[in-house]
């Protein structure tokens, strides 16, 4: 397939466009606006593919779209750009607005303009927290946070493209995903640099909030499942095999790195905190998917990446990111 992949520079693009490229010879062109979270350094493995194309744009930038599909020729958009961490969207919402509304929408009508089938890359979060259960396809969404309600409000324009239109359209929605170049302002990436650095591991509130966690790699043959195999105008859960509570998830970095557990630190909870994911997969189990990694073990491969990769982390931590880090924790990185 010709593809133009769209947030392709960051943690899932990226990971799914090195997937596209190298198992399934796909011709893959990336666009991405390379905001703090995307960056040249995820395409290292395949920047000299031939069958790799990078273009620097916004989705909301109609004439980037234009430009990025006429080099493309593709037959599809999949699109994962996105503000993606939450405590940036409570303080400052106004890209998480922009990018999803805005955004989704020029990529949509690009998309009815040539013709081009469209994979809404989207996030559990929609359906909101839930305390026992599973969420479904089929259940309401109730987002709490400005990051969810934008991801929802992008969810629901796709939608009304494939009703209105005819667009054909399919939406996957992912657990929480955890793996290789994941930006280290998410719990995992950045407790596994905090445990290695021996800073604070700073947990929200209690810490028994539960995440549905997904290797990135499991989340990327989930799209590309959906992609190919997707009815349109059908949305298509991707859950994780294992649920953990965030303090039980710290504890296991504490030992896979060698870390003490006095760096824990219990700080000031998150202003309206999900307390629980949870995510049926049936629908797209029944496409042929079906996760391949266990946390156990995608969790010591993801720490060994962490600990043999500070050329990707090091310009991360010294830089930008520790602004921001004292910002949202009050105190500086070690
Ligand atoms: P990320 O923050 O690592 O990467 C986002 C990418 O989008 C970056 O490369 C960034 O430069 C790019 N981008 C942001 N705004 C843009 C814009 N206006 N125009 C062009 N590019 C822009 O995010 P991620 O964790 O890889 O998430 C990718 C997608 O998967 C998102 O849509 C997210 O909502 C969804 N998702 C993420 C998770 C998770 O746990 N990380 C879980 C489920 C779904
Ligand atoms: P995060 O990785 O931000 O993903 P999301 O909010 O999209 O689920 O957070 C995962 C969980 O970890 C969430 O319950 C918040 C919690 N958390 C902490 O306890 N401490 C932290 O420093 C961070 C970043 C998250």
């Amino acid at each position: 397939m010709r593809l133009l992949v769209c947030g392709g520079a960051g943690f899932i693009g990226s990971t799914f466009t090195r997937l596209r490229l190298q198992d399934h010879g796909d011709e893959v062109t990336v666009l991405d606006k390379l905001t703090y979270a995307g960056r040249e350094e995820n395409f290292h493995d395949f920047a000299e593919n031939p069958a790799f194309r990078f273009v620097l744009g916004a989705i909301e930038d109609r004439e980037a779209v234009a430009a990025a599909i006429e080099l493309a020729a593709p037959e599809a958009i999949v699109n994962f750009a996105a503000e993606t961490h939450v405590d940036r969207s409570i303080a400052e919402p106004d890209a998480f607005v922009r990018t999803h509304a805005l955004g989704t929408y020029v990529l949509l009508e690009a998309a009815r303009e040539s013709d081009l089938r469209y994979l809404q890359v989207s996030t559990d979060e929609v359906y909101g927290s839930i305390e026992v259960g599973t969420f479904t396809e089929e259940s309401p969404l109730r987002p709490s946070s400005p990051y969810s309600a934008t991801k929802t409000g992008a969810d629901l324009l796709v939608e009304s493209y494939f009703h209105t239109y005819g667009l054909p359209s399919v939406i996957c929605r992912g657990s929480n995903n955890y793996g290789p170049y994941q930006y280290p302002e998410k719990l995992i990436p950045l407790m596994i640099l905090n445990a290695l650095h021996s800073d604070s591991l700073p947990v929200y509130g209690d810490g028994m909030q539960v995440r549905n966690w997904i290797h990135s790699t499991d989340f990327a043959r989930a799209i590309g499942y959906v992609l190919e195999h997707g009815v349109p105008g059908e949305v298509y859960n991707a859950g994780g095999p294992e649920e953990e509570a965030n303090i039980d998830v710290v504890r296991r970095i504490i030992e896979l790195t060698g870390a003490s557990e006095s760096q824990i630190e219990h700080v000031t909870d998150r202003p309206g905190h999900d307390r629980r994911y949870s995510l049926s997969s049936e629908k797209v189990r029944a496409l042929g998917w079906a996760p391949q990694v266990r946390f156990e073990e995608g969790l010591a491969a993801t720490v060994e990446w962490y600990r043999d990769s500070s050329w990707w982390w090091e310009p991360i931590r010294s830089g930008d990111y520790r602004r921001y880090y004292e910002r949202q924790y009050g105190r500086s990185l070690g």
